[in-house]
């Protein structure tokens, strides 16, 4: 029997892949143009990296992780995130040096053992930002403004969400959970059997859970926002001044907790109606202190990360892969022999051209070049060699006209400059 992917990781495929190379595009256009700069990390770290960074109560670190033990006895870890990684990195070049804030992207898969589903997999890929040592709320309005402003340039902008909060200080949320549990316990029974569980370990977590017989618990719970600290409280009300400043629509939704325990202050999804169960496109939110508990100096820092294939997923198939200028169709040995440096001449300019090795018949090579997409086919026999020209056939219309093969090169780049300004 042949072997097939591990449930829940999937192979990209052919048809895919151009959406992702624009998404990735995409990203990397954005962040650069508000001064972020590429780092790329290692996809394995030490499993206490996670443990410490992300938290021992999360989801994620409790029963997601794909932890194991290498030929040395040392237990690593398959990144589940990338911040934890790259806050490691940060620490471990000293980029505390460098003028605040230190600005930096990173993107690859990433891994957690969830139950796949539509929009979830066990490896799925990030797209991630960071900015380091700056706490001015200033930094929190550009970041999720950055954020938006990839999604606006990959036209998705109105089908999502943008919903922000602040979690407060670690004390305000002490306050908070106290109080929180407080209004929870009487109404223990009525939760489920997972949030019950929360309730002694994690209880924000009951916040975000989906299952319908919690949700009118949640959504009387008390709010965050009215146990901020008075610099807490002021820190969120910049953010917001700031990103109404920029013209950035957002809804404030207190029950919007994270999964991960290192957030504190502003926290930030975006949502969409669009996948069902999977609703989070990307989150993110600041984590001053978490750099320290590293081992590395007091430096603040805030950031996100995009779920990639579910922004690609939202793009549909709409999307056009990407397709030759140009088939060029040899009827025979020596026509080929003609045509070869032709399609080499034409690629060797950036215009992408497939050629036919002789083989085939003229119609079922036509036939191949309406299913590559491509705008035009060249054909040339032994006739069409004997006068030097050969027929150029627009595959839209069937017009064809008869080229010298001496220009032919030069004429396919000419078309392609111009089919690029259509
Ligand atoms: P996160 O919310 O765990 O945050 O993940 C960010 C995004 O990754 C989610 O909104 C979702 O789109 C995508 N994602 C997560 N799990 C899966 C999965 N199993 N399959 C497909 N997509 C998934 C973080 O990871 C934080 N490190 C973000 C951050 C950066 N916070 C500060 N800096």
């Amino acid at each position: 029997m042949a072997i097939k992917a591990v449930r829940g990781v999937r192979d990209i495929l052919p048809s895919e892949t151009g959406r992702w190379q624009r998404v990735e595009a995409a990203a990397r256009q954005t962040f650069e143009s508000y001064g972020y700069r590429e780092i790329r990390l290692p996809v394995f770290e030490r499993t206490e990296l996670f443990a410490r960074g992300i938290g021992d109560e999360t989801d994620i670190v409790k029963k997601e992780m794909y932890s194991f033990e290498d030929r040395g006895g040392d237990s690593l870890t398959l990144r589940p995130e990338a911040t934890a990684g790259l806050l490691r990195a940060y620490i471990e070049h000293g980029f505390q040096v460098e003028a605040k804030p230190v600005r930096l992207y990173t993107a690859g898969p990433m891994f957690r053992y969830e139950r796949p589903q539509a929009g979830r997999y066990r490896q799925f890929h990030q797209a991630n930002v960071e900015a380091l040592g700056e706490t001015n709320p200033a930094v929190d309005a550009e970041v999720i403004a950055m954020l938006m402003d990839f999604f606006r340039a990959l036209g998705l902008h109105d089908r999502l969400a943008l919903h922000v909060n602040s979690i407060g200080d670690a004390a305000d949320r002490g306050v908070y959970i106290a109080r929180l549990v407080e209004y929870l316990r009487p109404q223990a029974t009525v939760l489920c059997g997972e949030c019950q569980a929360r309730l002694g370990r994690n209880p924000l977590r009951v916040l975000d859970c989906k299952v319908p017989d919690c949700q009118p618990v949640i959504e009387k719970a008390p709010s965050i926002l009215d146990s901020l600290s008075p610099e807490a409280g002021r820190h969120f009300e910049r953010v917001r001044e700031y990103l109404d400043a920029l013209g950035q629509a957002y809804a404030v939704t207190p029950r919007l907790v994270r999964g991960l325990d290192y957030y504190v202050r502003t926290t930030f999804e975006v949502l969409t109606t669009e996948l069902g169960a999977q609703n989070a496109v990307a989150g993110g939110g600041r984590y001053d202190g978490l750099i320290e508990r590293l081992g590395g100096p007091a430096d603040p820092g805030i950031g996100f990360a995009i779920g990639l294939e579910r922004v690609v997923l939202l793009l549909g198939d709409a999307e056009a892969g990407s397709r030759p200028l140009v088939l060029l169709i040899p009827l025979g040995e020596a026509a080929l022999r003609r045509l070869m440096p032709v399609a080499r001449a034409v690629r060797q300019a950036g215009v992408a051209a497939e050629l036919g090795y002789g083989g085939r018949k003229l119609p079922r090579e036509l036939e191949r070049a309406n299913k590559l997409g491509a705008a035009y086919a060249v054909i040339a026999g032994d006739n069409e060699l004997a006068t030097g020209e050969a027929v150029l056939r627009a595959m839209s219309s069937g017009e064809q006209r008869r080229v010298p093969i001496a220009g032919l090169a030069g004429e396919l780049i000419a078309l392609a400059g111009k089919e690029a300004a259509r």
